[in-house]
């Protein structure tokens, strides 16, 4: 998003650093569901018989070898499309999430390994999905979460997989990723030339930032996008109703708490900061996923910021659209009210237990703490 000047000071009042929050979260598991759902619908099923998932036990820390504990790294592999023997191989490199079957049946690089005979492979990141221990979560084990084991994880795999499918030099291998995923695909490369040919690396962050307000310029700038359904009147309206959001925040929270339906009134400034979160997620996860969302485009949403038409006579002012985002976020996500109890979401990051191999924000939390930053707080006029 995009702020004036004057707002700049009360949101670095209000706003801790954070990285994106969970509702951008929840909103990526709800656009992977509904891949997953489309690809089992509209795939032959006899492309899902050519998946095969394989695990391979990786040492849980590559830089010491006094340390034989390992776990198990998952990943697919499809070789319909494979030119034996001396096709291409490429590798779609997971990242803060899990992995799954439609990896290897879905997507740009599936369309190209079809054009190029290339045998297809999908790997997780190490403590996502299932490739992490029972007690990977303990803040002990964390301490082998890092990119750098990713990155030789990456590289064992490599040497397995030349092992299981007798491949050579001539098979060439082009790594594919987008976002945290994407500088991996880039850093791998980079680390190991010998083992990478080519990498694809969308959208990818390579360089660590502790302030990432970047990416609230970004936001910005598609929110003025005209061919995305943006307009300078909508980045206006969206500037306007965060700074009206945060005026009335302070003058009277309770209002605001009833105005979003929070589910608790904030109690203090780190449940207002979740509040102005989870209302930034909104925009923010709208225009990460656009048309992929579940939620609505960036068309649907500047069409809520901007609309002229009488339908819209009650919500005049761009705060009262930006209530009417949040109504539409709730009743699509099935949420009766928007929780902003910071102690909550802290005691979710603090549970050390592998519930669900969705889980993955202690885990992008840690990452992100240890060395990358990332922190999506605004300070741009
Ligand atoms: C704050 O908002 C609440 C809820 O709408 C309202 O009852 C209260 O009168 C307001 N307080 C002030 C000082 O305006
Ligand atoms: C404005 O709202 C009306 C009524 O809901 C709707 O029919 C129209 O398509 C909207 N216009 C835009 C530009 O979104």
């Amino acid at each position: 998003m995009v702020f004036s000047k004057a707002q700049c000071l009360v949101l670095l009042l209000l706003w801790n650093f954070t990285d994106a929050g969970r509702i951008v979260m929840k909103m990526k598991q709800r656009v992977r569901d509904v891949q997953l759902q489309r690809a089992k619908q509209h795939l032959l099923t006899a492309a899902l018989q050519h998946v095969k998932e394989g695990r391979i036990h990786q040492q849980l820390d590559h830089f010491n070898r006094q340390d034989a504990k390992t776990f198990p790294q998952r990943f697919f592999v499809n070789e319909a499309f494979w030119q034996r023997p001396d096709g291409p191989v490429f590798l779609f490199i997971g990242g803060e999430g899990p992995v799954y079957e439609i990896d290897v049946l879905a997507g740009h690089h599936v369309d190209m390994a079809a054009e190029h005979g290339a045998l297809l492979l999908a790997v997780e990141h190490r403590f996502y999905g299932e490739s992490i221990n029972a007690d990977g979560l303990k803040t002990e084990n964390l301490a082998h979460l890092s990119s750098q084991q990713a990155l030789t994880d990456l590289a064992v795999l490599h040497q397995y997989i030349v092992q299981s499918f007798s491949l050579s030099r001539r098979n060439i291998w082009i790594s594919f990723g987008g976002s945290y995923s994407g500088a991996l695909s880039a850093w791998f490369r980079g680390k190991f030339p010998h083992l990478v040919f080519g990498a694809v690396a969308s959208s990818a962050p390579v360089k660590a930032q502790l302030d990432f307000s970047a990416y609230s310029d970004a936001v910005g700038l598609s929110l003025m996008n005209e061919a995305v359904g943006g307009s300078e009147k909508c980045v206006s309206a969206v500037r306007e109703a965060f700074g009206a959001a945060e005026a009335l925040m302070i003058r009277n929270v309770s209002q605001v708490a009833k105005d979003f339906r929070c589910c608790q009134t904030p109690k203090d400034h780190q449940d207002q900061v979740e509040l102005m979160q989870s209302l930034a997620d909104i925009v923010m996860g709208t225009v990460q996923y656009n048309e992929e969302s579940v939620l609505m485009s960036i068309s649907d949403l500047c069409g809520v910021m901007t609309n002229q038409s009488a339908a819209y006579e009650e919500e005049r002012e761009p705060y009262q659209r930006l209530v009417k985002l949040s109504q539409i976020y709730r009743s699509s996500s099935e949420e009766p009210c928007l929780d902003v109890s910071h102690e909550k979401t802290a005691k979710d990051l603090m549970d050390t237990t592998v519930q669900s191999e969705r889980r993955a924000e202690r885990q992008w939390t840690y990452q992100t703490c240890t060395e990358f930053g990332f922190c999506t707080a605004r300070t741009h006029t």
